[in-house]
């Protein structure tokens, strides 16, 4: 057999072949357990003993050849053909994906969480978040609740076996913040807190958002208008605040605040208890005692601060009247809150 001639006509099959299935005939046609090549090899017996070696080399020899040749062109076939489909075949990539599984939606206490937020953000404010994990130092002493004091009471702390305890309140925030940042000072600090306290209007665990204030100069007036347009701007609406005098071991003077029922306007329903007002949070003058605990001088500081119940917020915005609902994760309530 000639195997040049062999090579040859092998070489142009491979060559001319169209497309991967005409390649693949070709391969199998040279050097399949039938092809042309394997034939060669099989007539070896009959050539003369002292050419066996140097054809059997050859034909060998061949046979790489077209293997590296005939991948070469799979190759070539491979990429022409991924180009034809690249060309030919387009993808809608704005066409909305196929929903295998329901999308979630935030929790009401994250949508207000983020409408508080941003509206402090805009004041220049910022967000700051601190540990739910307390020391007796940060959670009381600090602020102006020293051991035995009577306010103590006023928390059902859960403690940790080694003196630990569940941030009663946000208020903590405001001693870690302060101990680190030179006034003016501005910040909100949202986050969950925990009592030991379970009933229709209390869960062990709830949100507050503390907010803090220092700077020269800064008054009482201050605060009124802050929280006056917080509260408009939170219920889209011009809501009627008013103070009421209180005490809080970190403020001096302290106060409470009522915003005007938004579910009657005042005139009196199940959810402002015939009252027509909603206490809705704490607030004062941050007490001279609290600025030397973090070394911010007192006589040319001064400061307010205020802590506010967001699933308060959370249950008046969205009308709820069980407080219970928000934890219970029952998702047909939830999914009313998508979008
Ligand atoms: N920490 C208080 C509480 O949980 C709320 C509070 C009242 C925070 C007055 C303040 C404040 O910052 O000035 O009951």
């Amino acid at each position: 057999m000639d195997l040049e001639r062999l090579q040859q006509q092998a070489q142009t099959a491979i060559c001319d072949a169209a497309d991967l299935a005409a390649l693949e005939v070709v391969r199998v046609t040279y050097l399949g357990k039938k092809g042309r090549l394997t034939e060669v090899l099989k007539t070896l017996g009959q050539q003369d003993p002292a050419e066996r070696p140097k054809l059997g080399q050859a034909v060998n020899q061949l046979k790489q050849t077209l293997l590296v040749q005939i991948e070469g062109k799979q190759h070539d076939l491979q990429q022409t053909q991924l180009m034809e489909q690249l060309s030919t075949e387009t993808v809608d990539v704005t066409l909305p994906a196929r929903q295998s599984h329901p999308l979630g939606s935030l929790h009401p206490v994250s949508h207000v969480s983020q409408r508080i937020n941003s509206f402090f953000y805009q004041l220049g404010f910022s967000v700051v978040e601190g540990p739910e994990i307390e020391t007796d130092y940060y959670n009381f002493t600090a602020l102006n609740i020293p051991q035995h004091h009577p306010a103590r009471a006023m928390h059902d702390t859960f403690y940790f076996a080694d003196g630990r305890l569940l941030r009663t309140h946000t208020s903590p925030v405001q001693i870690r913040e302060m101990e680190h940042r030179k006034p003016p000072i501005r910040l909100i600090a949202p986050g969950r807190v925990y009592r030991c306290d379970s009933d229709v209007t209390h869960t062990p665990m709830f949100h507050q958002v503390e907010g803090l204030y220092v700077d020269e100069q800064v008054s009482f007036a201050h605060l009124r208008s802050t929280l006056q347009n917080f509260f408009n701007y939170f219920f889209e609406q011009t809501v009627p605040l008013r103070f009421r005098t209180s005490y809080f071991p970190f403020t001096e003077p302290s106060a409470e605040v009522d915003i005007q029922c938004t579910h009657c306007q005042g005139a009196g329903c199940r959810i402002c208890k015939s009252t027509g007002w909603l206490e809705v949070l704490g607030c004062g003058m941050v007490h001279p005692n609290v600025l030397q605990a973090v070394n911010i001088d007192s006589e040319r500081y001064t400061g307010w601060a205020f802590g506010l119940g967001i699933d308060r917020l959370a249950m008046l915005r969205y009308n709820i009247d069980d407080l219970r609902v928000l934890f219970a994760n029952d998702v047909r309530f939830l999914t009313q809150f998508s979008g």
